[in-house]
């Protein structure tokens, strides 16, 4: 099939890969002349495990190729998939969707048959009806033009996987649509014949299954947070209550890891942009709890930096202070509503140098926070270091030997942020080992 995928950011970029991984001629378009030129030499602007090695194959043989042209793109295909960003709008809660409308904007004017247009986009309930309007006033095709919604779930980190080995597909119709599953079940053909449970839903429910799973996946994350902080004063050991609690195969393991909590360009703003919608349908009520999920989820930050007091005997400032970690979680360079980051400027304000190290998130930590200092090793970071901060969980970090790390540092204190150093070899090393939700 011939399609396009529209907005090429995280989502869209490993989508256009992963559609002509499945055989399909793809043409992405992106308004930023920047990401167009590195996508068409078969590379992303980011770090994404296994991305670039699938744009070179399929960029190489030309069945995947860029454009920044909205002409170009509705002259190329007649099935559109739109995966532009919807990010938080700033100083409030709720979703910019700025971008999703500018892009059917553009789009419309050119579509002059049949199409059908596939959002992916993560989007507040009820924005797929306000596309179709769009649609209707701008496109020449008028109602020959259909609009679905299929939500994407893919991680950061695991997008190829999860992309071309989804765990099911969701997709989202109206009564009126007649070719749009059509088109959609045979553009995911490959994925649907491997036996990937396949569900079909109205436009609502579809816009809904994506802002309910970010919800649960947070609220698991806070909730076993919650469980940190009751450990904390109790004097119990939530790493080892999180794995007896996981064997419940009703609750599970996954999801349940307890530490700094979340961030990214996902989950804090799905909820808020979930609570703000849920306040304008009138059930704001439904969904208060997720204000504790995200209060819960910055407690676990403020929890760190007085930890860290704690550690430097009540006086940060003139300390120097490690951080391991910018990116918001391993395997990414993606730094956007970074724990780490978030931890490490709180400390910087109060005083402290703070180095950071991150494997592949230096860039972009950099440019965003200037003021803080940056070293190319783990151990050149910890180098007469007051206090050692672990909070992104990269191998890298578990792999390094805290013997002769002990030997580098001004004074042998460790807070791990995300429970995955073994506090018996770092105690037997000299180490102080300090955790979240630990004895
Ligand atoms: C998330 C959803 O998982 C994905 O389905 C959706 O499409 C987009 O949002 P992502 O933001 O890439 O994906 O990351 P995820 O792996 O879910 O982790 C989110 C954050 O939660 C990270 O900061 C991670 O460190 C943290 N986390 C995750 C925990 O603190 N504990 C856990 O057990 C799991």
């Amino acid at each position: 099939m011939k399609l396009t995928v529209i907005g090429c950011g995280y989502l869209g970029a490993t989508h256009a890969a992963a559609m002509a991984e499945l055989g399909h001629q793809v043409l992405g378009l992106d308004i930023d002349p920047d990401k167009v030129t590195a996508l068409s030499q078969g590379r992303a602007l980011f770090y994404e495990p296994n991305l670039d090695p699938l744009l070179a194959k399929h960029t190489a043989t030309g069945r995947l190729r860029f454009t920044a042209s909205y002409p170009e793109a509705a002259a190329f295909a007649d099935l559109h998939f739109i995966g532009v960003g919807t990010p938080q709008k700033p100083g409030e809660m709720a979703y910019d969707l700025t971008h999703l409308f500018a892009a059917v904007r553009q789009l419309a004017p050119r579509l002059r048959g049949p199409a059908v247009i596939v959002g992916k986009s993560t989007v507040p309930v009820g924005t797929a009806p306000q596309v179709i309007d769009i649609l209707r006033e701008f496109a020449p095709a008028g109602d020959q033009v259909e609009v679905c919604w299929n939500p994407e779930f893919l991680r950061e980190s695991h997008a190829v996987e999860d992309t071309l080995h989804p765990d099911r597909i969701v997709m989202g119709f109206t009564s009126e649509n007649t070719r749009a599953e059509k088109v959609l079940r045979q553009a995911y053909g490959k994925i649907i014949e491997a036996g990937t449970p396949t569900i079909v839903t109205d436009l609502a429910t579809a816009e809904l299954v994506k802002s309910a799973a970010n919800a649960f996946l947070a609220t698991k994350i806070s909730f076993i947070n919650a469980m940190a902080e009751v450990c904390e004063t109790a004097g119990a050991d939530v790493q080892l209550l999180a794995e007896a609690l996981g064997h419940d195969i009703r609750i599970g393991r996954r999801g349940l890891r307890p530490g700094l909590g979340f961030g990214g360009g996902c989950l804090p703003k799905d909820i808020r942009g979930f609570m703000a919608r849920a306040g304008e349908l009138g059930v704001d009520q439904a969904l208060t709890f997720l204000r504790e999920v995200d209060a819960i989820n910055n407690r676990r930050r403020e929890r760190m930096v007085d930890l860290a007091f704690e550690q430097c005997d009540g006086v940060i400032k003139g300390k120097r202070i490690t951080v391991w970690g910018a990116a918001f979680k391993p395997d990414t360079d993606d730094i956007r509503d970074s724990p780490a980051l978030a931890v490490a400027q709180a400390l910087h304000q109060r005083g402290a140098t703070v180095t950071v190290f991150d494997p592949k998130a230096m860039d972009n930590a950099r440019k965003a926070h200037p003021q803080l200092e940056y070293a190319d090793h783990p151990a050149a970071a910890a180098q007469n270091t007051d206090l050692l901060l672990h909070l992104t969980e990269w191998p890298e970090f578990t792999s390094i030997d805290p013997g002769s790390l002990a030997a580098r540092v001004a004074a042998p204190r460790v807070i791990d942020g995300r429970n995955t150093l073994d506090p018996v070899r770092w105690r037997a090393a000299g180490w102080t080992y300090r955790a979240l939700g630990r004895p």
